[in-house]
Order: C-alpha cells, then structure tokens, then sequence
C-alpha cells in the first residue's frame, strides 16, 4: 500500500514552491520546480537548471528523478510541478519519457505560482510509450 497523494499534497505543493525558487533559469528567466512523491511517502525535490551551452541545460523533473533515483527510489506515486507560468504547465516530452521510466501510472499535478492546478496521469500525457519492456524482443 502506498502513500494517498491527497494527504501528500500540501508538502508536495510546498517542495515544488521552495524548489521553484533555487531554479538558475538566467536564459529563459522561466523557473520552475518539481517535487516527487514516493510510495514509501518520501519527497525528492528539484529545479530547473540552465547552461550557457543552453542544450545542456535539465528540467525540474529530470533534475528530481536523478536526485530520487541517487537517493535509491525507484517507485513514484506523483510529481508535483510549479512554475510562474499563466496556466499550469506539463512536462516536456523528454521528462516524459524519463519518467515513464518508473512507470506509466504517475499521476502529474501542475501549478502555478497564483494557485492554478491542474492534474493529468502520465499515460494521459505520454500514450503508448516507449518502456523496458519494448526493448525485451532484442
Ligand atoms: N522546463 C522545466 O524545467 N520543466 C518543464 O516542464 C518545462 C520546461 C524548463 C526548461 C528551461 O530551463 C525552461 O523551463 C524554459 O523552457
């Protein structure tokens, strides 16, 4: 039994938030965090991250996947994403597919600094995806 994600939401809304704030966003000025929720009802946190080399630059939900995944988990019930955007944003296409990684039953929740949020699940936003398990016919 996993950790409920409604009762995770303030603590994940308020991780993302602190996250958002740490962003080193110097090009696009578009910062934003990311905040990952465990089964085992841990939160892993990250922001975005931008490189002069701007293709080198990572977005808060790879940048909280690889800190989840240094942390040794690999089971996620939710991520949670902040940004100062006018409408709640969903991840690019490649965080989705990082993150279809770990599994197609994410939930994704997206917010923005007024308090707008909106909820999609990973299978939702990334249909028919490219997993381990395409690679077992080699
Ligand atoms: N970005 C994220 O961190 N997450 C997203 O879901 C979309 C985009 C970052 C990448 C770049 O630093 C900036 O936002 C503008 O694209």
């Amino acid at each position: 039994m996993s950790v409920a994600l409604d009762s995770s939401l303030p603590a994940l809304r308020e991780g993302a938030a602190q996250a958002m704030q740490k962003a080193y966003a110097p090009y696009s000025r578009f910062r934003v965090g990311a905040a990952l929720l465990t089964e085992g009802g841990a939160i892993v946190t990250g922001c975005n991250v931008e490189n002069a080399s701007y293709p080198a630059g990572i977005c808060a939900e790879r940048a909280a996947l690889g800190s989840a995944v240094a942390a040794g988990h690999r089971r996620f019930v939710a991520v949670m994403i902040v940004s100062e955007a006018a409408e709640p944003t969903p991840p690019c296409g490649m965080c989705r597919q990082a993150l279809v990684e770990f599994g197609s039953s994410l939930q994704v929740v997206s917010r923005t600094t007024g308090g707008s949020e909106a909820r999609w699940s990973l299978a939702e936003l990334l249909p028919r995806p490219f997993t381990p398990s395409s690679l077992q016919s080699r």
